[in-house]
């Protein structure tokens, strides 16, 4: 049975308040942590929680720094669809962290690889990510790590399958728009994480939940290879959380 803890979330906000408080210890223990932030529909209930927690004085931004999971290749940092557009809009804007301390990936980096290069090395000038948030895609993937035949270690340029690209469509005004690549960074990069924080939320993440940490690893399971991380926290609702619940109830 995998080392796991999990919390177990009421609803969205309550998700949120869990979330928070893993954050929030983080932050009071070490003002200049380095925050791995995720993107998509289930990091929102935190991102509001903690905007809430700033607005009401018992957090503070000023030395944080972040890196995140992902950016799409090819659009500009002021396109709606764009992660760096989310992050402004979902969090940085409402905190008082330093614009220069945040960082995404640039997918319109003339040089990608580079880009990829650059982004592994500040995040080891940083010394590394404290804590790494995480979704989980319907397919199992982390950050953008698609299901492939092997773990892709760091930073790096994939291509989206059209799974991922159907799940995100919904952000966009039709199916040509959703871009075909990605920069993510690496299955080794995520595990470098001091602790993960994975959230997930809704009955139809329930099989992709048990599958990641009750099969064996696998690579066409990217998030099976958190089974081998000494601190993953795992928050989540009881939708997520049923098909856990009835085949290894003593988790729980
Ligand atoms: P979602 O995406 O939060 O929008 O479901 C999660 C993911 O794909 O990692």
């Amino acid at each position: 049975m995998p080392k796991l803890k999990v919390l177990k979330a009421q609803n969205p906000a309550d998700t949120g308040r869990l979330s928070a408080d893993v954050v929030s210890e983080l932050m009071h223990a070490q003002p200049n942590c380095l925050l791995g932030l995720a993107t998509g529909s289930t990091p929102l209930p935190l991102y509001r929680e903690l905007v809430l927690r700033y607005q009401q004085g018992s957090l503070d931004f000023s030395k944080v720094r972040s890196v995140n999971l992902d950016e799409y290749v090819g659009l500009p940092a002021d396109d709606p669809q764009s992660y760096r557009y989310f992050m402004q809009k979902n969090l940085f804007q409402h905190i008082n962290m330093d614009p220069r301390n945040a960082r995404i990936p640039d997918g319109m980096a003339p040089d990608l690889t580079a880009e990829c290069d650059q982004y592994e090395a500040q995040i080891a000038a940083w010394d590394g990510v404290d804590l790494q948030v995480l979704g989980i895609g319907l397919n199992g993937h982390i950050g953008f790590n698609e299901p492939a035949p092997i773990f892709t270690c760091r930073t790096h340029v994939t291509n989206l399958t059209e799974s991922t690209r159907q799940a995100n469509q919904r952000f966009f005004p039709d199916s040509e728009h959703v871009p075909h690549q990605a920069i993510t960074m690496g299955v080794g990069t995520i595990m470098d994480a001091r602790k993960i924080l994975l959230i997930c939320a809704g009955t139809k993440k329930a099989e992709i939940l048990e599958k990641a940490f009750f099969s064996p690893v696998d690579p066409m399971v990217p998030a099976s290879v958190l089974q081998f991380h000494q601190n993953v926290t795992v928050v989540a609702d009881e939708g997520a959380l049923a098909i856990i619940h009835r085949k290894h109830p003593d988790v729980l």
